[in-house]
């Protein structure tokens, strides 16, 4: 099927070349994004290739519609940009990878602790300076510490076994309890409950409108005071201000994030020529006690090759007129 991908980097396309070995699809990279300007890019293709930060929402989707599209093939697994109701309105089918490596982005969420917990960053710069003092690197035990997990889907499960295995122990918060998490022993309470008895929270769920902001200046009262905030999730999920507030009080001890509310303006290019706008983000940046990385939690050779295969071959159902089992539509 005549594809054009969108927001492309040189591993996409390295990745999806190879793997399109066995496909046969007809492939253009862009590098721009997908959005209402850019939309004429589409024009001939029926089939779009978009990732977490293109825009398709209502203006974009009647733009590609018009210009022929028929089928957006997500390559990755949240579907928060897309609005799907319009999408099925226009008769676009959309597809997505639901899974192509949970244990990249629980092992990320886990190395984003690691990092804070013993300041691996910190004490790396130092010793490339010859300061071999230990001063102000003291971290705890993650062993018999409580890690609350918000969102127990594939990524929360991984996350929850990993760290099982530090000997912590595990509290859990989801609409609908993993019964795996549950014969590991995890126990399911409340997200209050969970906030208040956690040393580490680290959020697994999906941004909808019911989760935006999950994490704001109320839920994170309930925070035990110096706590660990992590989240390779969506950046909707936290109000970053509210956070930042928490973080000067000492509410919130530690912050770990690879995920930003605003970061469709950041992630993914190389801005070190110019002047960063969001003073938000900057903010964030100043504080010790903060490890940002920009969207890489998913970033591993065997993800790359999964989300190639999976929407190489979902592309391959819809062209054919099968059905799709990854194929998400308006509730
Ligand atoms: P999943 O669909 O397997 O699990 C999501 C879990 O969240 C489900 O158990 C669901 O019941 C639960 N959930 C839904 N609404 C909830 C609510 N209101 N409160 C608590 N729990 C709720 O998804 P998966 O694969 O585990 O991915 C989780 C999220 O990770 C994705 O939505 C995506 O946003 C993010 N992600 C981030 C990546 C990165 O590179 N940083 C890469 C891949 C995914």
């Amino acid at each position: 099927m005549k594809t054009a991908f969108f927001s492309t980097k040189r591993y996409d396309e390295q990745s999806f070349e190879k793997v399109n070995a066995d496909y046969h699809h007809e492939l253009t990279f862009f590098e721009p994004r997908l959005m209402l300007e850019t939309a004429t890019l589409a024009s001939g293709f029926p089939a779009v290739c978009t990732f977490i930060n293109d825009d398709l929402s209502a203006g974009t989707l009647r733009a590609i519609a018009a210009a022929g599209t028929q089928l957006i093939a997500l390559r990755c697994a949240g579907f928060n940009n897309v609005d799907l109701n319009i999408a099925q309105e226009l008769g676009i089918k959309v597809v997505r990878v639901p899974a192509y490596s949970p244990y990249a982005v629980a092992e990320h969420a886990v190395g984003l602790i690691m990092a804070l917990n013993r300041k691996l960053y910190r004490a790396y710069n130092r010793v490339r300076d010859d300061n071999f003092s230990l001063e102000g690197l003291i971290g705890f035990d993650l062993y018999g510490k409580t890690v609350g997990v918000v969102g127990t889907g594939k990524i929360g499960q991984c996350f929850a076994q990993i760290m099982k295995g530090f000997g912590c122990k595990i509290l859990a918060y989801d609409i609908r309890p993993n019964p795996v998490c549950l014969e590991i022993g995890v126990n399911y309470v409340e997200l209050p409950e969970l906030l208040k008895q956690s040393d580490i929270i680290s959020l697994h769920c999906p941004l909808l409108p019911s989760t935006h902001h999950l994490i704001n200046a109320d839920s994170l009262q309930h925070f035990k005071p110096g706590a660990m905030l992590i989240n390779t999730s969506r950046g909707g999920l936290i109000n970053t201000k509210a956070v930042i507030h928490a973080i000067k009080s000492g509410q919130v001890g530690y912050f770990g994030i690879d995920v930003y509310e605003h970061e469709d303006s950041l992630f993914f290019e190389d801005l070190s020529d110019t002047v960063i706008q969001d003073d938000t983000f900057q903010l964030l940046q100043s504080f010790s006690n903060v490890v940002i990385t920009a969207h890489q939690a998913f970033f591993t050779k065997e993800a790359l090759q999964n989300i190639a295969e999976t929407t190489l071959s979902n592309i391959s159902d819809i062209d054919a007129g099968r059905e799709c089992s990854n194929e998400i539509k308006a509730t």
